[in-house]
């Protein structure tokens, strides 16, 4: 306390030593630009600090094979072989002797489930409801997927999925947003454009690809059950699968739950007494209170042509825009009408998508093209959407056949498994993708999401140097998922609860977060003449900014003086 106080005295002593006078103008005019610079250059680290941590573009390099001779014994078992459970499995596969993915969906097992040309194939998922859906990746997902997978750039082009310059043309309500930004002398990263059964079918051919990965192997069946370990019930030992030749057990080193929106892995757990009892440690929830969530009420229509280079040659685009990837994507301004998301896109194969989202109104969604036409035509727009738009509508008429697929959807609600609070979870069990955290697809981050899963059990095996998991490595890879992933969460929910028709969270209400929302609707605006403003929206769109780029304190600035000045004048 003492010294305290007394280096307290010192600098109020030596600081009315310094001001005997009061500071002089000028004292105070270099202490702005002063001070200026300091927030700045703290501002840096802190974003270099916080993109580390969050994003883990840094992670990226390291995702390479540990020594073949230092792998953990015995085997990973994922349940799930979709987006999620694949990519756990090719990292699984880097670290553990041997992985099975268990899937319940038997023809994905088959040579339809892996074919090069994924965006023909002729089933559908029954159980992954996004499988006809519009699909987009993020930049960020397609850097990592290069990672992993170091001939992803040649796959892609046998798989005909297209590789280009990830740029949404983003037109709010009529205006284009800025980009490409040439003050910035920002290059545009590139992305895929494809299905979400082309993006599927494809990194299943990747993954179980015997000769890059012989030790992944594809099970079908159904897990109904996980066991404690009889000798040690802090650990997972059994996966229990129900095959067609009958029930079959599966030993296990690791337990993954990839089952998506089935969850299931939360009723094996609590079947199995891994729920916390007695008084819990600050922060920390029983397995039954983990599971929460709040509906934005989205509807999806997705309309997938099968299109020809003749068809694609005749559409009258602008010069600049070309036939392919993103061509038209128009976000209505405003939440009242239910943040309309419209898009017209061409992604891999002979496929063309018009899409279009919104969260609850009274519109209703189009079903059909002529449908389509009238909803695009309602749409509120400060500069008209240009006429070719409706001449590629119109045009789609003359494709529109028996391999056209329409999907009409009510988009389940946003949910997260909080496992980062749990405290009693088996020490060989993970969870990644939709079965922890479901996010508002309009912002194409489900993918990203299951990827930044992967990639943060990649970094906690990393870090394992004997051939056994740690007693903490559950928590370890929740405390790593959280970081990766809880943002996207906070992000999502922040942006739904603008829509009046959201119901959220039990205990909240709408007006959560609502000075932060302003904040950003101020950005948008700002975007549309604004390079810097323009560049942060970009970037997070593609799942590459810091949590904090949108708070650059030029731009914090900028968006409180021009407020400022509207509320003057
Ligand atoms: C309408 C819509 C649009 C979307 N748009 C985008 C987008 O544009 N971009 C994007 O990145 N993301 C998008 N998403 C999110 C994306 O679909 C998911 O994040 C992604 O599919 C998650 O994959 P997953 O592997 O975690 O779960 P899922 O894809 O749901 O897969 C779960 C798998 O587990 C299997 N399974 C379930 N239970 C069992 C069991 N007991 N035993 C064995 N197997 C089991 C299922 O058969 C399935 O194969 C969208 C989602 C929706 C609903
Ligand atoms: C977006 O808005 C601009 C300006 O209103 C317009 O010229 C353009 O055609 C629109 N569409 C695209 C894809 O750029
Ligand atoms: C539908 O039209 C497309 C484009 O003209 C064509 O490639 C496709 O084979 C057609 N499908 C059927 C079933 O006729
Ligand atoms: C395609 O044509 C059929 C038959 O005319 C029609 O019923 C259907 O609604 C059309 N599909 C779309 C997406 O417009
Ligand atoms: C986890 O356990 C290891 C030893 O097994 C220990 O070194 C480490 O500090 C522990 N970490 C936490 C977060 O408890």
């Amino acid at each position: 306390m003492g010294t305290h106080r007394s280096s307290t005295f010192v600098y109020i002593r030596r600081f009315s030593y310094h001001s005997r006078r009061p500071p002089m103008l000028s004292q105070i005019l270099l202490a702005v630009p002063a001070a200026y610079s300091v927030l700045l250059v703290s501002w840096h680290l802190l974003r270099r600090h916080l993109l580390a941590k969050h994003s883990g573009v840094r992670d990226l390099p390291h995702l390479q094979s540990r020594r073949p001779d230092k792998k953990i014994s015995g085997t990973a078992v994922i349940c799930g072989g979709s987006i999620a459970g694949l990519l756990t499995a090719r990292v699984c596969h880097d670290h553990f002797e041997r992985v099975v993915i268990v899937e319940a969906e038997a023809w994905v097992a088959s040579e339809e489930g892996r074919k090069i040309d994924g965006w023909n194939q002729k089933m559908a998922r029954s159980r992954v409801v996004q499988y006809t859906s519009l699909h987009a990746c993020q930049s960020f997902l397609y850097t990592g997927l290069k990672s992993l997978f170091p001939n992803l750039e040649d796959e892609c082009r046998r798989s005909d999925i297209r590789v280009l310059e990830s740029n949404p043309r983003f037109n709010s309500s009529g205006v284009l947003f800025r980009i490409p930004f040439s003050s910035y002398k920002f290059k545009l990263p590139k992305t895929m454009y494809l299905s979400r059964s082309g993006f599927e079918t494809f990194l299943r051919r990747l993954v179980l690809d015997k000769d890059s990965y012989p030790n992944i192997e594809l099970v079908t069946g159904t897990v109904t059950d996980v066991l404690p370990d009889p000798a040690d019930h802090s650990r997972l030992s059994t996966v229990v699968v129900r095959m067609d030749s009958g029930e079959q057990k599966f030993p296990a080193s690791l337990v993954a739950d990839c089952t998506g929106p089935a969850r299931a892995g939360l009723k094996w757990l609590d079947r199995h007494g891994y729920d916390a009892s007695g008084t819990l440690p600050a922060g920390k929830l029983p397995l039954s209170a983990l599971k929460i969530s709040y509906d934005q009420k989205l509807r999806y229509s997705s309309m997938m042509f099968r299109v020809n280079q003749a068809w694609l040659d005749r559409i009258p685009l602008p010069a600049d825009i070309p036939n392919t990837g993103a061509i038209y994507t128009f976000l209505e301004d405003g939440v009242k009408q239910g943040r309309v998301f419209f898009a017209l896109t061409r992604p891999d194969g002979n496929t063309f998508v018009a899409f279009v989202g919104q969260h609850e109104t009274s519109r209703s969604m189009p079903t059909n093209l002529a449908e389509l036409k009238v909803y695009v035509e309602g749409l509120n727009t400060v500069q008209p959407i240009p006429g070719w738009v409706f001449k590629v509508i119109d045009m789609l008429e003359e494709v529109n056949n028996s391999s056209t697929s329409v999907a009409i959807l009510k988009v389940a609600p946003t949910t997260y498994v909080r496992y980062h609070q749990a405290t009693n979870l088996p020490s060989n069990w993970v969870a990644l993708g939709d079965s922890v955290m479901t996010l508002n697809p309009l912002f194409a981050e489900g993918c990203t999401k299951a990827f930044k899963g992967a990639l943060a059990l990649h970094n906690v095996l990393r870090a394992i140097s004997v051939n056994t998991l740690p007693p903490n490595f559950s928590t370890k890879f929740f405390e790593e998922h959280f970081d990766k992933t809880d943002l996207m969460w906070q992000n999502t929910r922040l942006m739904d609860y603008a829509l009046p028709t959201t119901v959220p969270l039990p205990g909240e209400s709408l007006s959560s977060g609502s000075s932060l929302r302003w904040y950003i609707s101020q950005l948008q605006h700002l975007a549309i003449d604004d390079e810097h403003a323009a560049l942060v929206l970009y970037n997070s769109a593609a799942g590459l900014a810091s949590p904090i780029d949108a708070f650059h304190p030029n731009l914090v600035a900028k968006i409180l003086w021009t407020a400022l000045v509207a509320k003057v004048f």
